[in-house]
């Protein structure tokens, strides 16, 4: 039942068959910070695969994230998601955390049955090509080792947790994506990305102000060519999705976070722009 290293083919397999964008790096990171569960079935040629995962990732004493929960089409409407689910849950429960989750709406299906509830909501957008022309707007600068102890004076509030080592290694996926935004010698916002299977995924960008945000992100997509992905935050739409959209971003899907033993997400979402992706929070 426990995911280790050697299912990493498995797991890929799986988030393959969703057409998710994780590759092994991903995989690789999450079942190391966290941990796996899985069931082994076998299908109708009689060959037995990794059919359904969960992951779980804790962040600080209070909750933990889950995630990677996926089942092989043809293993689907069996109880499998249910029942890793409830063996996540309760876990979690023994060790006094609450669960929260980023919900696709295959999945928000799921979890309503099990007790989690809604808080707020982000959509995916994804961007084939850089648009030419594109020019950095000098008011950011790529991120430097010095600036940790601010990253994470930012990020822990708006999260809620401090998940500085994942962010750090985030940081060391894509450093051409790791931006930060200063006023007056001090860190107002900062934006990480990362590779993925089939584009790069851009977040968490956090940044209380409008404008900083808007600089950090152009900055961001003008040091990246190819294909992206992006998790804005509804609540920041208004601000940036008609300039995303003249950049070539379309919407994806839409994704719904979800707590389960407590009543609001945590942290404060009046500073997060782009959320790291529903995987990770
Ligand atoms: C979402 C997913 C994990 C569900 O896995 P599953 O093993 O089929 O789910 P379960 O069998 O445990 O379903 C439990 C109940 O949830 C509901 N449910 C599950 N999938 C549903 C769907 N696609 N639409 C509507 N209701 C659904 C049903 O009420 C189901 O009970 P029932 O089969 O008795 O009617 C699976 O469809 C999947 O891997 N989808 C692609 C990846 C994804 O979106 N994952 C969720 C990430 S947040």
């Amino acid at each position: 039942m426990p995911l280790r290293l050697q299912d990493l083919p498995g797991a890929l397999a799986l988030s393959l068959s969703a057409n998710w964008n994780q590759n092994e790096a991903d995989w690789r990171s999450m079942l190391t910070l966290g941990r796996g569960f899985g069931i082994h079935a076998a299908a109708d040629d009689g060959v037995t695969r990794l059919a359904a995962s969960v992951v779980v990732l804790p962040y600080g004493d209070d909750f933990a994230w889950v995630s990677m929960v996926l089942v092989l089409p043809a293993f689907r409407r069996r109880g499998y998601a249910s029942l890793l689910l409830r063996h996540a849950l309760a876990g979690l429960s023994a060790q006094g955390r609450a669960a929260v989750l980023d919900a696709t709406p295959a999945g928000h299906a799921v979890y309503v049955q099990e007790g989690f509830i809604d808080t707020w909501g982000f959509a995916r957008y994804r961007r084939e090509a850089r648009p030419d022309g594109a020019a950095m707007s000098g008011a950011t600068r790529p991120l430097r080792d010095a600036d940790w102890p601010a990253i994470e004076a930012l990020d822990t509030p708006a999260f809620g947790a401090n998940r500085g080592a994942l962010l750090r290694a985030l940081a060391q996926r894509l450093p051409l994506a790791a931006r930060v935004a200063e006023q007056g010698g001090r860190v107002i916002g900062f934006v990480l990305g990362r590779d993925g299977r089939e584009a790069t995924q851009v977040g968490p960008l956090i940044a209380a102000d409008d404008a900083v945000a808007h600089q950090l992100l152009a900055d961001t997509l003008v040091a990246l060519p190819g294909p992206l992905y992006l998790d804005l935050l509804d609540r920041r739409r208004a601000l940036l999705l008609p300039w995303l959209q003249a950049q070539g971003f379309q919407f994806q899907r839409p994704f719904t976070r979800m707590v389960h033993g407590r009543r609001d997400a945590p942290g404060d979402a009046a500073t997060i722009v782009l959320a790291a992706g529903p995987e990770l929070g």
